[in-house]
């Protein structure tokens, strides 16, 4: 199984340094991504979420009575309570997220405001998806996969997930993708290294993160976060950067950083309509709807089996 410690050991092992941003959202992690949330440089979630306001209520004669929505990297589920509100006859609600802490906490708010839904939190992995429950009502299975999350994926893996999630979610089901938009290098590279620096401690975390749990010796005033506009890939990277000549130690071995060696944490992929139509295709999905918001720009797409 991959843990923490395997994917850091591979991942200071590798040329270049890299770890997935899986590893950002511990209870500290999860903490710091609802405060950049809130930051007026990082649109995405404002952005989404006007939008969200905007489309569910078209959209709610195609999820018929009594379906299921199952959310992947649901978090705080904040999101999730326009959909709540807009869907009055949901059956259940299956948040899915790898912070159990965020898990928890989101299932406890959840069932204090809407004590009629059945919820179910999932604690799991979505690049290796579980089965759903088999006890749960049998309407229709509604994917919903907001933030751009999907984003953090390489193609690939994306695609995977989408075969995954088709298969789980089974022939009549809908997707409900978010995903944000190629736009200019300066509002996308601000969203990713905003003036307070809570994208900073968050990219930071990471290494907390590992002295904490895996008796790492980062000395994290030594490294310092760096976001990149990677034209050639259309993405955002996050790296963290060496200051200095230093060694890591973790379990014995040594990992030497060079003055200016970076540690990649985050790939965040920014898309078109034509890279959305592309994944849905290689994934047995039609893209039946794609709508755009107001600038900056994100989208929410509703994906379909494909016959
Ligand atoms: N959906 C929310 C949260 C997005 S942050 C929103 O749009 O605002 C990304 C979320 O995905 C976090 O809650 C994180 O814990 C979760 N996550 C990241 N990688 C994951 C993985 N591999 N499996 C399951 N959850 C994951
Ligand atoms: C969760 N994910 C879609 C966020 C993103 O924008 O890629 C994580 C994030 N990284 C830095 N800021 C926010």
């Amino acid at each position: 199984m991959q843990t923490f410690r395997s994917d850091l050991i591979a991942g200071l092992s590798a040329s270049p340094k890299s770890l997935s941003p899986k590893w950002f959202y511990d209870a500290e992690g999860s903490r710091l991504f609802e405060q950049i949330t809130q930051l007026d440089e990082y649109y995405p979630t404002r952005q989404e979420k006007a939008l969200l306001r905007q489309t569910i209520p078209l959209w709610l004669d195609l999820f018929g009575t009594d379906a299921v929505l199952v959310e992947l990297g649901s978090g705080a589920s904040a999101k999730t309570r326009i959909l709540l509100d807009a869907i009055s006859d949901l059956a259940a609600y299956v948040p899915l997220d790898i912070s159990e802490t965020a898990l928890e906490a989101a299932a406890r708010a959840l069932r204090r405001d809407y004590p009629q839904l059945d919820i179910r939190p999932v604690s799991g992995d979505f690049e290796n998806l579980p089965n759903l429950p088999d006890d749960l009502p049998k309407g229709r299975r509604i994917g919903f996969f907001p933030g751009s999350t999907i984003g953090n994926l390489d193609h690939q893996a994306a695609v995977e997930l989408l075969i995954a999630s088709r298969r789980m979610l089974g022939s009549d089901s809908l997707f409900i993708l978010g995903i944000d938009l190629v736009k200019d290098r300066e509002t996308l590279l601000a969203a990713y290294d905003d003036r307070q620096g809570v994208t900073s401690a968050f990219n930071m975390n990471l290494l907390h993160r590992a002295n904490r749990e895996l008796g790492t010796d980062f000395d994290t005033d030594a490294f310092r976060h760096r976001a990149v506009w990677n034209d050639k890939e259309a993405r955002i990277e996050m790296h963290l950067e060496s200051l200095k000549d230093q060694n890591i130690q973790l379990d014995g071995q040594k990992f030497l950083f060079q003055a200016g060696e970076t540690l990649h944490t985050e790939n965040s992929h920014k898309f078109d309509r034509a890279r959305v139509q592309a994944l849905a295709e290689a994934s047995g999905w039609t893209l039946r709807e794609m709508r755009i918001s107001a600038a900056p720009c994100v989208a929410l797409a509703l994906l379909q089996p494909t016959e």
